[in-house]
């Protein structure tokens, strides 16, 4: 089975963007390190980032059909900015019906204020925050924990 890693905006920039906060590794990286996780535990990754809103809703959509025909395990999701502003992106989870583990590389809480609200929240089956990209990999492993032992 896969696991979807989706990756929101300008998480195509990491490495070069904000390093102090978001670490030196690049996009790539993570998709190696997810790649890696998942291999040992038995799980392919779909590796997908979009800095579109509907790109994404599209991406959790597919995801939701294909946890219903069981290709699909459920989504790691970095939604980036929009974890802090849409409520399309809370509504598409919702609807889709997929087990989303919201990741952020930073500790958001530890941040500025506006980015303490998250509209992902409510509608994840767990969080990742401040573990840096090693985040990637909690997510996947803790996924796999929750929701991936045979029925
Ligand atoms: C982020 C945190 C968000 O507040 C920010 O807008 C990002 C990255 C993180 O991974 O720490 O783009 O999701």
């Amino acid at each position: 089975r896969k696991i979807l890693v989706l990756n929101g905006p300008n998480l195509n920039l990491l490495g070069q963007r904000e390093p102090g906060v978001y670490g030196a590794a690049t996009l790539a990286d993570v998709e190696t390190l997810c790649r890696d996780t998942a291999a040992k535990i038995g799980f392919e990754i779909d590796f997908r980032q979009s800095n579109h809103e509907g790109v994404l809703i599209d991406a959790l959509q597919e995801a939701g059909r294909g946890v219903k025909a069981g290709e699909v395990l459920g989504v790691v999701f970095n939604p980036g900015a929009y974890t802090h502003t849409s409520v399309a992106l809370h509504d598409a989870i919702k609807g889709a019906e997929v087990p989303v583990i919201e990741t952020h590389i930073s500790n958001v809480h530890a941040r500025e204020s506006f980015r303490h609200h998250s509209y992902i929240s409510p509608a994840a089956a767990g969080i990742v925050v401040g573990f840096g990209v090693d985040g990637y990999a909690i997510a996947i492993e803790g996924l796999a924990r929750k929701f991936g032992r045979p029925a």
